[in-house]
């Protein structure tokens, strides 16, 4: 381990961000986004637009992160790429972009599940005093399509321990925001408004799943109930009281999530917590999640704000390990629209 010398290039275009990063190790050298802005007045991603703007953004992308990491396309060791879970056709465009190049320069390619990405964006290194969680660790992984809780064993050994049984909790936000009338994501708007409510103003149901799993069809479909009850009664209801609407609602999508997780803990004995994905970057899960500190004696580790959204990195520190237990890819996958963890 310690004379490696490994340049990896990693592509991640599984949704609507068009993202490169460069690592040296585990090092990360460079990670450029491109988001797409277009999906903002359809109120959700539309896939045939995610495609084309993923063909227009990946050669700029890779550019601007060799450029950034000061690194040229022969020193390059391998190429990483998300192959799954996501849209067919803007997974089609960083596989291919990232065949080509493995063809081209007759490096390996190295094929990263989207999600292992997000739980691996923990070991993403920065500097020498970074902390690591140690084995085994829990993580919440929040994102648009997923809701998992993994017991994370090794760096590629996961077990899944509770998971949504329909809509993710990225969902959750994103659904209810549309109904607010706010535009798409709208997990982060509602995290924005939520800062001025009162988080004790609305009370919405609670969905009763048995074991450590979730299930968030229900309390989207009564928030909409009370959006319309009250919208009835006075059509000024969503302008006037958006902060605590956005405050409560987020209050309670949280006291879900972290429900599960506090019992799991407890059933494991497991002390290490760590949260994953894009709605990990929720100001207010961040500061609920670094509470359970003090309150259960445990350690837990939340990522910078730009690894919980997609980005490369995650996908560049996965395919390091996977390339340290020679794990690598083929020039004949094809991408996975589901996949398991
Ligand atoms: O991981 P991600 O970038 O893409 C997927 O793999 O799905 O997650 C996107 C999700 C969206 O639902 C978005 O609304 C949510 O993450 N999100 C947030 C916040 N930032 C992003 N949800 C709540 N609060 C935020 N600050
Ligand atoms: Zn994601």
């Amino acid at each position: 381990m310690q004379n490696l010398n490994i340049y990896i290039l990693a592509i991640e275009s599984s949704c609507d961000d068009t993202s490169c990063a460069i690592l040296h190790n585990d090092m990360v050298l460079a990670n450029i986004t491109a988001n797409q802005k277009i999906h903002e007045q359809y109120g959700g991603v539309v896939p045939e637009l995610a495609s084309r703007d993923h063909q227009k953004n990946i050669v700029p992308v890779v550019n601007a992160a060799l450029k950034k990491a000061n690194i040229k396309i022969d020193q390059l060791s391998a190429i990483a790429v998300t192959i799954g879970p996501g849209l067919m056709g803007s997974l089609l465009v960083g596989l291919s972009f990232a065949k080509s190049l493995s063809m081209a320069i007759a490096i390996p390619l190295i094929e990263v599940n989207h999600m292992q990405g997000h739980i691996l964006a923990h070991f993403i290194k920065e500097n020498n005093e970074q902390n690591f969680p140690s084995f085994p660790f829990l993580c919440l992984t929040v994102s648009g399509g997923h809701t998992q809780l993994v017991k994370v064993n090794e760096h590629l050994n996961f077990e899944i321990l509770g998971s949504t049984i329909d809509d993710a909790v990225g969902e959750a936000f994103d659904k209810a925001a549309k109904i607010l009338g706010l535009p798409y994501p709208g997990g982060p708007l509602i995290d924005k408004l939520a800062k001025e409510g009162d988080s004790t103003k609305f009370k919405f149901a609670a969905s009763h799943v048995p074991g450590f799993d979730y299930s968030f069809s229900g309390i989207k479909t009564s928030f909409l109930y009370f959006i319309q009850n009250n919208l009835q009664k006075n059509e000024n209801f969503v302008k006037e009281n958006i902060a605590d609407i956005c405050a409560s609602y987020q209050a309670h999508l949280i006291q879900v999530l972290l429900k599960n997780v506090k019992a799991l803990l407890k059933e494991t004995g497991i002390t290490q917590l760590a949260i994953a994905g894009g709605v990990s970057a929720n100001s207010e899960l961040r500061k609920q999640v670094k509470d359970l500190e003090t309150e259960l004696k445990i350690q837990t580790f939340i990522p910078k704000f730009e690894y919980c959204t997609d980005n490369a990195a995650m996908i560049g520190i996965t395919a390091y390990y996977k390339l340290l237990n020679n794990d690598l890819g083929s020039l004949s996958s094809v991408p996975q629209a589901r996949m398991s963890l």
